[in-house]
């Protein structure tokens, strides 16, 4: 596994639709588990591949440290609720914003088998999920934010 830099706010690359994995492969695997590294250093709780420079349909989730999701090519089938909480981005150091999201969701998506899993996500999970989903589309949370700020100045 090897640490890959993350692609900061700013840079076109975190704007683009990301294409599907069209084969779950070794290599495929291997971009996976590096994003697994990367985001474990940067203390994150899910990295999406754009955010390592690679335009594909896949994260990497933590939602809670040692429960890992990997999602390839996922597709979010089904959402109700909504929940507002704050939320920060590896691509964007040093902020947090409140975000209003789904409280439950269900995704489906390929896992580094290449199989078909289908989960259902809700509170937190449903929002490092949401939040790295779309991330593939190009989208950030600051797009979708109030109240950005340092952490700090809560004080
Ligand atoms: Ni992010």
């Amino acid at each position: 596994m090897a640490i890959r830099n993350v692609v900061l706010e700013g840079d076109e690359i975190l704007r683009k639709h990301c294409r599907e994995v069209s084969e779950v492969t070794d290599r495929i695997r291997e971009i996976m588990e590096d994003m697994l590294e990367t985001m474990r250093k940067e203390v994150g709780a899910g990295i999406a591949a754009p955010q390592v420079g690679i335009m594909r349909r896949m994260f990497v989730a933590e939602p809670e440290p040692g429960r890992v999701y990997y999602m390839i090519n996922p597709v979010i089938t089904e959402q109700e609720g909504s929940q507002t909480g704050d939320e920060g981005c590896l691509s964007v150091p040093g902020l947090i914003g409140t975000v209003e999201r789904p409280q439950r969701i269900k995704i489906k998506a390929l896992d580094l088998d290449g199989k078909e899993k289908e989960y259902e996500f809700e509170g937190w999970d449903a929002t490092v999920m949401c939040h790295e989903y779309d991330h593939l589309d190009g989208i950030l949370y600051i797009d979708k934010a109030t109240n950005i700020r340092e952490p700090e100045s809560e004080e």
